[in-house]
């Protein structure tokens, strides 16, 4: 062998080695285009970051997927149905229909899909259904019929083909459980003069509706419906609009309701009962229906007072006038979310429409008319123009979470309602977008397709990101703009469907119409920034050099999400390799960012910032200066400064904190704290923001405060840092308190401004929880003086949420049992839910327990309640591992009957983790997730990442965080 191929064994290894880290940077390096190439495909096209997750079936089969094919369209439903509200021979309660739908064929095919789900059809020849066709047209002979149960789908096979273009009459008839199951056509049960009553009622939102009747149940399928109800004498029936004519026998009323306008199925409502109804002599024809005692209390007066300004100024806003000729508010005892936008007949539970004035807090008040704000606002935004596929959720529901503030606003002009959107929507929104399991606003419609994907949809993301990035549109086009582009897009799109780029090319049109606005880009370009990428920028300013620029914000910025784009796992090596590579060549990605703001001693101004990073000359300021950016909170980001900035911001909030807007002395804390928790500054630099909160008697920043503050208390209240923090608080608490105390000679009565009432609450429950001298006696003694006298509550309402958990936590079993015997009579549903979260505040462990247990029978709790009362239970720090423990062990039960519902189920998870900050208790949650893969997670999936991603990033934050809030704390305390 020539020695010329002599290689040493050492430069071998090494070249070895060296392929081998090329081999692995080649990969990493491709991995990450990809997923880069699919981020930049994302902004600019239509896509989305996370793919299509693979179907794992193989059939192709068209009742094999989850979206209806487009052979067939529906024009109108005639349905009779007939609810029985006493129980059958076999102890159930039922409902019986029978129903028709004609529809035209629209591609030749020889199948009919609709859905159809827990209804027993009746057969006719064999077959679930009758085929006929309309003028002239034989229709094919049916060959049979079937149900693909997982996709809810009557599956009819023809023997010969539909023709394009032909109208077809399809029949069934069916009976259907009337369940307690909250969901579809149910029913809901009270009590009333010693007496259970019953109703029936329906929530066809998302995919209920063919719980009730089968039909092609998706939003994009409109079409007319005419309804008919068979009912008790005693009873009345309403639907979406009024009944055209009744009929009666000796023993039953048959109830005709005319063709409604053209509708989506999720829309659909009836309701069968015994209620009563107040109205107004409008032109609107509204009416507020509920229990008859709760309508005689003159509960139902205030809703009745605000539902119809709040429609003419919708009418007003939208430049369209309301599209029904009534409109129906009823509260129900028995219903899963806050309230439900069906059109004509819209549902509430009865805290979000019942306000009784002598027991129910302004809070309270406040609830409603936003709840019927937001509820109106569908009427046209989602009722009269529907968003085609559930993948734009967050349109519908971002875009009435946005307005429901301005409708809200219109009724009560003095409640400060606009400036609320920073705590209700943009903060909350934050709190879950600053995490990588996150995910973007907008879907694709294939990754959208499972009843619990649907129900997924229903998240803070959509709701108040979706609410915070619109507000954010309609203040950088204008009000005027963005309200003349959205008349036009509804008035194009009137009784049909359409997708969140029809809005966006009718806003650009009124831009492109209005000389005084200039943008830098599109619309579409600009948006499709906010909507196809998650997350949220933090603008960083330089004051000291005029320098602005923008970085994705994260919380814990090396936490990774298992990422469904590649499947292959790579070795631990590799996949640090590949982490520090995506740092090191910076690829996180950029927002066009409108960015409002102020210097100390100069009006507002407002620029772009279009790249990573730009001078802005102007927002170079002189020492005794400073910059404020994201001026009344109007954009969707948060703000770091250079220190000397942050330095000057802080001496101005001490010394004449009201030069700051309100909004922005919010903003300043909630921006502070967060930006501290991902270690971008000093965690002291962030409670030093609060020192100033001795001269601040502002509803909206108290509250940002209390917010971050809370989370300090979850994350100490086990530990050393306790102690100090109640008493640095106490400290800063302690001027409100008394502030209060003067103005309410002696608490006696309350503020007479709405949110300084709001005020006056944190005033009481601070000064209690950290000790302040005077309170916990005062609350106590309100309570003793209830407990003597039970029929005589003095507490006043604002209050006596606060006071009831004050009492029962610092009392034993007979405080409890008077709370829950309060609980078990009130009448007023608001009153309820106050002594339901009170009872929760109990130290005493089988009480607890017991509570827990409660949640399970409904006899206790009602079930729309069940997880509400569990998340109550888990807030309180003896609560929390048995609330844990209880949900573990029943987690079959739950996943059973909530698990693929919306809300209730991700704020399940959400809750009972909440307070989740130690390694053991990380690793129960990773456990609790491999324990339960099988059953899976259901519409909670994303609730559970969050909780791992959440609970990780508190663990690292404490090992470095604790020691210097101690010493802070310490340092302030008195
Ligand atoms: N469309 C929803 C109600 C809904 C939510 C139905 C989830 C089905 C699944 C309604 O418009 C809504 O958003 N209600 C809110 C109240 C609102 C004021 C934010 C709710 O129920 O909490
Ligand atoms: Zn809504």
């Amino acid at each position: 062998m020539g020695k010329g191929y002599y290689i040493s064994k050492h430069l071998a290894t090494a070249a070895m080695v060296l392929a081998a880290i090329a081999l692995v940077t080649i990969i990493a390096l491709s991995v990450v285009y990809n997923r880069e190439k699919s981020k930049n495909a994302a902004k600019f096209t239509n896509a989305t970051t996370s793919p299509v997750p693979p179907t794992p079936k193989t059939s192709n089969e068209p009742w094999d997927k989850y979206r209806l094919p487009d052979t067939l369209s529906p024009e109108y439903y005639n349905v009779t149905l007939w609810p029985r509200l006493v129980k059958n021979v076999n102890g159930m309660y039922i409902f019986t229909g029978i129903s028709g739908v004609m529809f035209t064929c629209v591609k030749k095919t020889d199948l009919i899909l609709i859905h159809s789900n827990k209804l027993n059809l009746t057969l006719f020849k064999g077959h679930h259904a009758k085929l006929t066709g309309q003028s002239g047209v034989t229709a094919p002979a049916i060959k049979t019929t079937w149900f693909q149960t997982e996709k809810q789908y009557l599956v009819i096979q023809l023997e010969g083909k539909l023709k394009p273009g032909k109208s077809y009459w399809l029949y069934t008839e069916f009976t259907g459980e009337l369940a307690d199951d909250l969901e579809g056509f149910y029913r809901s049960e009270y009590m009333e003069d010693g007496e259970k009553k019953i109703i029936a009622i329906t929530q066809m939102q998302a995919t209920y509706a063919r719980k009730a009747f089968p039909c092609f149940d998706e939003p994009g399928m409109k079409a007319v419906f005419h309804i008919t109800l068979i009912h008790d004498l005693e009873t009345t029936a309403l639907s979406n609009i009024m009944g055209l004519e009744q009929h009666e026998n000796d023993i039953l009323t048959r109830t005709i309701f005319g063709p409604t306008k053209k509708m989506s199925t999720y829309l659909v409502a009836f309701v069968v009962s015994d209620f009563k109804y107040i109205s107004a002599k409008d032109k609107k024809g509204v009416r507020i229906w509920a229990r008859k005692k709760a309508i005689e209390d003159g509960q139902g007066d205030y809703a009745l007072k605000i539902t119809q300004p709040i429609l003419e100024f919708f009418e007003k806003y939208y430049n369209t006038s309301y599209p029904l000729s009534k409109s129906d508010q009823i509260a129900l005892p028995d219903f899963n979310s806050g309230a439900m936008e069906n059109w004509g007949l819209v549902t509430y539970r009865e805290t979000a429409l019942l306000y009784d004035p002598r027991t129910s807090a302004n809070g309270n008040k406040q609830r409603i008319a936003t709840v019927v704000s937001h509820e109106l606002a569908h009427m046209w935004f989602g009722n009269l123009v529907t968003l085609k596929w559930w993948n734009d959720l967050w349109l519908n529901e971002g875009f009435a979470s946005y307005v429901e503030y301005l409708g809200a606003d219109y009724a009560e002009p003095n409640w400060n309602m606009k400036d609320q959107t920073i705590l209700y929507d943009l903060q909350r929104a934050f709190a879950v977008d600053s995490l990588t399991s996150s995910h973007p606003l907008s879907r694709k419609k294939e990754e959208v397709n499972t009843p619990s994907e649907i129900s997924e949809m229903f998240s803070t993301i959509s709701y108040s990101k979706g609410a915070a990035v619109l507000k954010m549109l309609s203040e950088f086009l204008t009000e005027p703009v963005f309200a003349k582009g959205l008349g036009n897009y509804l008035k194009q799109f009137a009784f049909g469907s359409s997708v969140h780029s029809d809005l966006w090319d009718h806003l650009q049109k009124a831009v492109d119409q209005t000389p005084g606005v200039k943008l830098p880009y599109s619309v579409h370009e600009i948006m499709n920034r906010w909507i196809l990428q998650m997350g949220f920028p933090v603008i960083t300013i330089d004051t000291r050099t005029g320098n602005v620029s923008q970085k994705h914000f994260l919380l814990e910025p090396d936490y990774v999400v298992k990422h469904h784009h590649c499947n292959i796992t790579f070795p631990d090596p590799l996949k640090t390799l590949l982490i520090s590579l995506t740092a090191v060549l910076n690829l996180s990605y950029e927002w066009f960012v409108p960015i409002k703001w102020m210097k100390k001693h100069q009006v507002q101004d407002q620029l772009w910032l279009l790249q990573k990073s730009a001078l802005h000359k102007p927002m170079k300021v002189s020492k005794d200066e400073w910059v404020l950016a994201n001026l009344h909170v109007s954009g969707y980001f948060r703000v770091n400064y250079d220190l000397g900035n942050w330095e000057r911001l802080l001496s101005q909030l001490e010394s004449d904190h009201q030069v700051i807007p309100v909004v922005n002395r919010a903003q300043i804390l909630d921006d502070a704290f967060n930006l501290a928790r991902a270690s971008i500054i000093n965690i002291t630099l962030a409670l030093r923001t609060t020192k100033y909160l001795l001269h601040e008697r502002e509803y909206i920043p108290w509250e940002a405060a209390l917010r971050n503050l809370n989370y300090f208390f979850q994350l100490f209240d086990r530990s050393e840092v306790y102690g100090a923090m109640q008493a640095y608080l106490k400290k800063q608490v302690k001027p409100l308190f008394e502030y209060f105390g003067i103005i309410s000679s002696n608490w006696t009565t309350v503020a007479s401004g709405h949110t300084d009432q709001f005020t006056q609450i944190i005033a009481l429950s601070l000064a209690c929880s950290t000790g302040v001298e005077g309170c916990r006696e005062l609350t106590r003694s309100w309570f003793k003086k209830w407990m003597q006298n039970p029929h005589n509550n003095t507490i006043h309402p604002n209050l006596r949420s606060t006071v009831y958990c004050d009492a029962i936590a610092a009392g034993g079993t007979e405080e409890w049992n008077f709370g829950w015997q309060m609980f078990q009579k009130a009448t007023v549903a608001a009153e309820a839910v106050k002594l339901r979260s009170a009872l929760a505040c109990t130290k005493v462990p089988w009480l607890l327990n017991r509570y827990l247990e409660y949640t399970m029978n409904p006899e206790k709790i009602r079930k729309q309640d069940a997880t509400s009362t569990i998340g109550y239970i888990a807030s309180n720090i003896i609560g929390q591992p048995l609330a844990w423990d209880f949900v573990r062990a029943n987690w079959d039960y739950f996943f059973k009957l909530y698990g693929t519902g919306s809300f209730t189920f991700s704020r399940l998870i959400s809750d009972v983790t909440y307070r989740f900050c130690t390694p053991f208790e990380l690793s129960q949650l990773k456990r609790f997730q491999k324990d339960n893969a099988e059953t899976g997670f259901g519409s909670g999936t994303q609730a559970l990442q969050q909780a791992i991603e959440k609970t990780t990033a508190k663990i690292k934050w404490l090992a470095e965080n604790k020691e210097p809030v101690l010493q802070w704390f310490l340092s302030e305390s008195p």
